[in-house]
């Protein structure tokens, strides 16, 4: 059972317990997404959204969300579609929480309980199983209410599609619509807004405690934890992004795709791939500015899943409805993020009212 485990400031210390509890145990893959210090005062809800994100992803089984009290981390958590959390201070209620209500988090308070009961709590509520029976359709009413409010992510192992909001992207993208723009200002554009993109994608990446030497002592300092990130422009589009997210990720590695429209059959055909050898090690963002029909999307993304990538987010700029239902329903597992979802495709395929062809706007080819 994969198991993430996280913490506000109030209650690190019980987490770093609860941690060390359960890496001792041959059945449980566990995964520390932070707080990384008590000095540092942080917001629960973060924790609870990144450890919650996961469960409803499905890239973890269960959640264990601590606070002083315990019932912040479960107010947020309860917000996410697909979390039950349960609020426990008794083995008990932590029992019966996985009987009755098959919780997929406990969260619990620091200020609260003791550690050793803490512990004892949380080895009840990970060794109990569902009932089922007359609770599941109990949990059907919970189930389906869910889904009537939150359409497509109650449980539901679909990729999300994120629309970014911030005024200063939308500001550049009305920017890049305008067929007055320059090549050249069109050009820097693109990649101010994919680095301005990728700075909001990356605000819940985990970090470690590091120490580090000042020029006046030692002291704890934060480092970016986890995955190492590989980002794969689709040629020729998508290369005008990579720059502004390199700037701000100078260590990712760049992979190339190069795919064309078959004339006869207009399927996407493969004409050049090269990729990052531990793709299937690395966080992998797909750069496509435009997504249209999400034809060369999709296909961009089978190859790298054919090589072995796993966790794959495709970032394009302008995306038109039809192009996030082809990947969605080609690539359950992608999330998609975009700055603008635009209304339609006209009959050549361009994105209306979109920018034109961002390939013959970022090179000057028209
Ligand atoms: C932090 O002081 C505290 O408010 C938080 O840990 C939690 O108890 C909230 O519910």
């Amino acid at each position: 059972m994969r198991v993430a485990v996280g913490s506000d400031h109030a209650a690190f210390s019980l987490k770093e317990l609860l941690l060390d509890h359960l890496r001792r145990k041959a059945d449980i893959e566990v995964i520390d997404m932070g707080t990384e210090t008590e000095t540092v005062s942080c917001d629960y809800p973060d924790i609870a959204f990144r450890v919650g994100e996961e469960i409803a992803k499905k890239n973890v089984d269960r959640g264990v969300l601590l606070c002083g009290t315990g019932v912040g981390m479960s107010i947020a958590a309860n917000k996410i579609p697909g979390i039950y959390a349960a609020h426990c201070h008794d083995v008990e209620t932590a029992r019966f929480s996985r009987l009755h209500n098959n919780s997929n988090v406990i969260t619990m308070g620091a200020r609260i309980i003791s550690p050793e009961l803490a512990s004892a709590i949380l080895d009840t509520w990970l060794s109990t199983d569902f009932e089922q029976g007359r609770h599941t359709a109990r949990i059907a009413k919970v189930l389906d209410y869910e889904r009537k409010v939150c359409p497509g992510r109650a449980f539901s192992e679909k990729g999300k599609t994120v629309l970014f909001e911030h005024p200063l992207m939308l500001h550049k993208v009305s920017l890049i619509r305008n067929k007055d723009t320059s090549v050249k200002e069109f050009r820097e554009l693109v990649q101010e807004i994919a680095g301005l993109m990728v700075y909001e994608m990356t605000r819940s990446l985990p970090l470690v405690k590091i120490e580090v030497e000042t020029p006046l002592e030692r002291t704890d300092a934060l480092a970016l934890a986890g995955k190492d990130l590989a980002i794969v422009p689709v040629l020729r589009a998508g290369l005008g992004m990579v720059d502004g997210i390199l700037q701000l990720i100078p260590n990712a590695k760049v992979g190339h795709i190069g795919l064309y429209r078959d004339p006869d059959t207009l399927l996407p055909v493969e004409y050049y791939c090269k990729l990052p050898g531990d793709i299937d090690q690395r966080d992998v963002l797909v750069l496509d500015p435009m997504l249209a029909t999400g034809g060369s999307a999709s296909a961009a993304i089978s190859l790298i899943k054919k090589r072995g990538g796993k966790k794959i987010s495709l970032v394009c700029i302008i995306a038109a409805p039809e192009g996030v239902s082809k990947v969605h329903a080609d690539h359950p597992d992608v999330d998609i993020y975009a700055a603008a979802l635009d209304s339609h495709l006209n009959d050549h395929g361009y994105i209306v009212p979109g920018l034109g062809d961002a390939g013959d706007r970022l090179y000057g080819t028209k």
